[in-house]
C-alpha cells in the first residue's frame, strides 16, 4: 500500500500510515468562502442535507432554560435522552449509544469492529465517512456499485455479503442517491448476512421516506442478525450544528464495545437539552417533513422537465446527472448564482450533482439556474 501522506511527517514522525493516507471528507462550502467567490451574500445552502426549515422553537426555549448549565460537564451515559430514545423506539436504554453526531458512532463500529486485514462492506457512490472509517482501521473496503437505473444492486450485495465481511453500511434512504430498500429488497440483505457481519443500517434520512417506507429498527429487530442502526437529529430534526445522533444496537455488548469505543464527554449539554426538546415535539418534524416531500417531488419534477436524469428520493436531496462535468456546473452554480450544491467525485460519478431540498426560493433558484446552464450548453454545442 502507498502511503504518501506518511513521507511528509515532520521531525521524523510515524504517523498511523492508515490515518496518513485518508482521503479528505468532501465536506459542504463554508459560507463566507461562498460569499467571496461568488460576491452574493444571498447563499443557498443546498451542499448538507440540513432541513431549511430550521429546528422546533421548543429547542430554542430549551436552550435558552436556566435549567441548560454551559459550566457543567454533560452527562457521559446520556441518560435522559436514551432513556426518551428507548422509549420512542420501543428498545432498551442499554442498546442506546449517542454520539457526537451519528458519524462517531460510525467512527466508534470502525474502532470497535475493524483491525488491518478486516473487510467492511459498502456500497458506491458512498457517504464518504463509511469508507474513510474502516480505512483508517486498516481494512480493505469492498464497494458494490449502483444499478445503471440508479438503484440498489441487490444481486451484487448478496454476493459481497455471502463472503462475509466483518461490517457492511448500507445508508437506507441512500446517501448520495435517495432511495430507500422496501420491505422486499431490506428481507433480501437480512437474508444475505452471515454470522461474524454486523449489518450497519445508517437511517439518517428516515424521516423524509414517504409513510409505509420500512422502518430499519423494527425489521431488523425481528430478523435476528447483528446489527446497529444509526440515527440523527441533525436532518429532520434541524440540528446539525449541535451533533446529536444514536446507535441502536442488537445486543447491549455491541452498545457496551461502541461506548468503550467513543471518548467519555462524547456529547455536549446544549446538544443533550436540544435533542431532548427536539423529542419531545415531534410533531413540528413530522409537519416539516410533509412540507420536504411536496417539495421534493415539485422540485424533481422540475429537474426532470429540464431533461436531467434524476434518482428517485425518499430523503431531502436530489441525485441527478448533470450532462456533463459536475464540478463545472456546481462551480457556475456557486460563482454566477450564489448556489452550493455538492457535485460528486467519486471515479465514474463525476457528472452526478446532489442538491438539498432548501426553501421553496432556493429551490426555484436552483431549478432557474440549471436551466440557464442548460441553455447555453445547448447554444455552445
Ligand atoms: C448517510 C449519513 N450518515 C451519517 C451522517 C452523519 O450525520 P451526523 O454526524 O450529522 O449525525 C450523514 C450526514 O450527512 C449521512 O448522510
Amino acid at each position: 500500500m502507498n502511503h504518501p501522506a506518511s513521507d511528509n511527517a515532520p521531525h521524523g514522525l510515524r504517523f498511523n500510515p492508515h490515518v496518513a493516507a485518508l482521503p479528505p471528507y468532501n465536506a459542504g462550502m463554508n459560507v463566507e468562502v461562498a460569499r467571496a467567490l461568488s460576491g452574493q451574500h444571498d447563499i443557498a445552502r443546498l451542499a448538507s442535507n440540513e432541513n431549511p426549515e430550521g429546528c422546533s422553537p421548543a429547542v430554542m426555549k430549551a436552550l435558552a432554560s436556566a435549567a441548560y448549565e454551559p459550566w457543567r460537564y454533560a452527562d457521559p451515559a446520556c441518560t435522559a435522552l436514551r432513556a426518551a430514545l428507548a422509549h420512542k423506539l420501543a428498545c432498551d436504554a442499554q442498546q442506546v449509544v449517542v454520539g457526537n453526531g451519528s458519524e462517531e458512532m460510525i467512527a466508534a463500529i470502525a474502532r470497535a469492529l475493524l483491525t488491518p486485514g478486516a473487510t467492511a462492506l459498502t456500497v458506491v457512490p458512498s457517504f464518504g465517512l463509511h469508507e474513510i472509517e474502516p480505512l483508517a482501521a486498516g481494512a480493505e473496503v469492498v464497494k458494490v456499485a449502483m444499478t445503471p437505473e440508479l438503484g440498489f444492486d441487490l444481486e451484487g450485495l448478496e454476493c459481497a455479503l455471502a463472503r462475509g465481511p466483518q461490517v457492511a453500511f448500507l445508508s437506507s434512504p441512500w446517501n448520495p442517491v435517495g432511495p430507500a430498500l422496501d420491505h422486499a429488497a431490506l428481507q433480501r440483505v437480512i437474508a444475505a448476512v452471515r454470522p461474524g457481519t454486523l449489518l450497519v443500517l445508517d437511517e439518517a434520512y428516515f424521516e423524509f421516506a414517504d409513510p409505509g417506507a420500512p422502518n430499519g429498527i423494527e425489521v431488523l429487530r425481528a430478523s435476528g442478525v447483528a446489527h446497529v442502526v444509526l440515527r440523527t437529529f441533525s436532518k429532520a430534526y434541524g440540528l446539525a450544528g449541535l451533533r446529536v445522533g444514536y446507535a441502536v444496537c442488537s445486543h447491549p455488548e455491541i452498545a457496551r464495545v461502541l461506548t468503550a469505543a467513543k471518548t467519555p464527554f462524547n456529547v455536549n449539554a446544549a446538544a443533550q437539552a436540544a435533542a431532548l426538546a427536539a423529542l419531545a415535539d415531534e410533531a413540528w418534524m413530522h409537519a416539516s417533513m410533509g412540507r420536504l416531500r411536496s417539495e421534493r417531488e415539485r422540485v424533481a419534477t422540475g429537474l426532470r422537465a429540464l431533461g436531467l436524469r434524476v434518482a428517485p428520493s425518499q430523503t431531502n436531496f436530489l441525485f441527478f446527472d448533470a450532462g456533463q462535468s459536475s464540478a463545472d456546473v456546481a462551480d457556475t452554480l456557486l460563482r454566477q448564482h450564489g448556489i452550493i450544491v455538492k457535485a460528486w467525485r467519486e471515479p465514474g460519478y463525476e457528472r452526478f450533482i446532489r442538491a438539498t431540498i432548501g426553501s421553496p426560493a432556493e429551490n426555484d433558484r436552483l431549478m432557474a439556474a440549471l436551466a440557464q446552464i442548460r441553455q447555453s450548453a445547448r447554444v455552445s454545442a
